[in-house]
């Protein structure tokens, strides 16, 4: 991405999440100098495999473990605190020094106690209808931040302020669960003594995520804008009300970081050679049974941060050219194509039909997407370990079919291909242009 004049990219999952953003992250950060999360919080799982070893990244852009690259939380990042510097040290003890080349922003929101107790026990209540969420606190920090109730990095400045604030949302939040009957309270005191003895680390780290990244761009820096969740998960974009309590997509990117959106050159979108999602929400080319067991087992499909065993389905082409229209996206990662190696027959999504007429716009009711009917193209597998590929051309024949299936469909051209989960197992440049 960064082989021509680019020089900030930003890199969003174009599915429901889990596509690995964080190993191409980790690939691209190689050539970068600077890696900015700009949304979402501790909800993320980003996978990076390294010599062998395994670093899951929850709030810590996933460049971290390139010791030469600068590490940012924007301040569309909603922060807890106690989990980062969780990370931060668990890295550290694992020889990744992070905590020099880490800057979180001063306006970034903190997640709070108080944000789990409701995020909890909300889903807990919903019943059937739950989300299906992290339980990370989200909802509920991104909740408070829009209702102007938030409490920011920036506050840990003035203890006794913050104080106030924290004051007030417990009453709000205990307000809240003894209206649901619940017996769970938060403990202002409590809360405040705890980030009283973590406030100076945080103070420490905080920083400008804007100023920083200007002075990246001015200078000779290349960025990376890593995005967490998906396209589908979006706020405002995705399968509402299935979806996370922030806008993914790459147009929030700038915002969520503080600079202006002309300063981004590409936008790169990473997908799995088939679907997956966490928690509920409509699934139009879900597998069932044996070949959703399957599917798992082989590519490892459970999750990164909660455990919870991710809902597998083929590649569906509807979902990615929705993303690629509300990200823009000037190239796609195609990531797992290893995963369907041993598959004898494999299905591509290629649009939907409801109600027996082809449908041409991607729905706006999650009731909607979850009576389409997906339009299939069948192939037969390639029967080849892909594992080892490097180049475009080591690919079997059936490989490269179905990469140029999926290029034609979602209308943007493929620039690597992931064929593993380890830093090398990719194909650069996948598919040669014709003269
Ligand atoms: P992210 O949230 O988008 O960063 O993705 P996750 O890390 O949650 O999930 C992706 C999983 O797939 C991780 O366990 C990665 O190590 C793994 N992975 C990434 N790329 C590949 C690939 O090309 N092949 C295989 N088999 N695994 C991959
Ligand atoms: P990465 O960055 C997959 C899903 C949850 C739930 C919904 C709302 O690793 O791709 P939330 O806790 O955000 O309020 O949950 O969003 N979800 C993810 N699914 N990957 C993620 O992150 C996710 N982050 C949230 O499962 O359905
Ligand atoms: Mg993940």
């Amino acid at each position: 991405m960064f082989q021509d004049s680019s020089r900030c990219i930003v890199i969003v999952g174009a599915q429901w999440g889990d596509e690995g953003k964080g190993k191409i992250t980790d690939v691209l950060a190689e050539q970068a100098t600077l890696v900015a999360r700009y949304q979402g919080g501790a909800n993320a799982g980003h996978t990076v495999l390294v010599d062998g070893e395994e670093f899951i990244l929850h709030l810590i852009p996933s460049g971290a473990i390139v010791p030469s690259v600068k590490c940012v939380l924007g301040n569309g990042v909603v922060i807890d605190p106690w989990t980062l510097l969780e990370e931060i040290d668990e890295l550290e003890a694992r020889g990744i020094e992070i905590a020099e080349r880490l800057i979180v922003s001063r306006r970034a929101h903190l997640v709070l106690p108080y944000h789990r107790l409701l995020d909890g026990a909300r889903e807990s209540l919903r019943g059937d209808a739950k989300i299906g969420t992290t339980k990370r606190g989200i909802g509920p920090a991104y909740r408070d931040k829009v209702s102007r109730t938030g409490v920011r990095v920036c506050e840990l400045e003035d203890l006794s302020n913050c104080a106030g604030l924290v004051r007030a949302a417990c009453a709000a939040a205990n307000g809240l669960l003894a209206s649901w009957g619940l017996e769970d309270r938060a403990d202002p005191e409590q809360i405040m003594a705890e980030l009283e003895s973590i406030a100076p680390r945080i103070r420490a780290l905080a920083g400008d995520s804007g100023a920083t990244l200007l002075e990246e761009l001015h200078g000779d820096g290349r960025v990376l804008l890593e995005g967490a969740q998906g396209s589908l998960l979006d706020v405002d974009h995705g399968t509402y009300p299935f979806v996370t309590s922030s806008n993914t997509t790459a147009g929030a990117a700038a915002a969520g970081v503080g600079i202006g959106p002309t300063l981004i050159d590409g936008v790169l979108g990473i997908v799995k050679a088939y679907t997956t999602r966490v928690g509920s929400g409509p699934l139009p080319t879900e597998l069932e049974g044996h070949e959703a067991d399957r599917l798992r087992k082989l590519g490892a499909e459970f999750g990164a941060t909660t455990g919870r065993p991710r809902r597998p389905g083929w590649y569906d082409g509807a979902v990615v050219r929705h993303s690629a229209a509300v990200n823009g996206l000037t190239a796609l990662a195609v990531t797992k194509l290893d995963v369907l190696d041993t598959f004898d027959e494999i299905r591509l999504g290629v649009g939907y039909t409801l109600d027996g007429a082809p449908l041409e716009a991607f729905p706006v009711r999650a009731s909607e997407l979850e009576r389409v009917v997906p339009v299939y193209e069948t192939a037969g597998g390639w029967g080849a370990d892909t594992g080892q590929a490097r180049a475009w051309g080591d690919l079997p024949a059936g490989a490269r079919d179905y990469l140029e299936r999926i290029e034609a469909n979602a209308g943007v051209p493929i620039r690597y291909v992931s064929v593993g989960s380890a830093r090398d197992q990719i194909v650069r440049a996948a598919i040669p242009r014709g003269a």
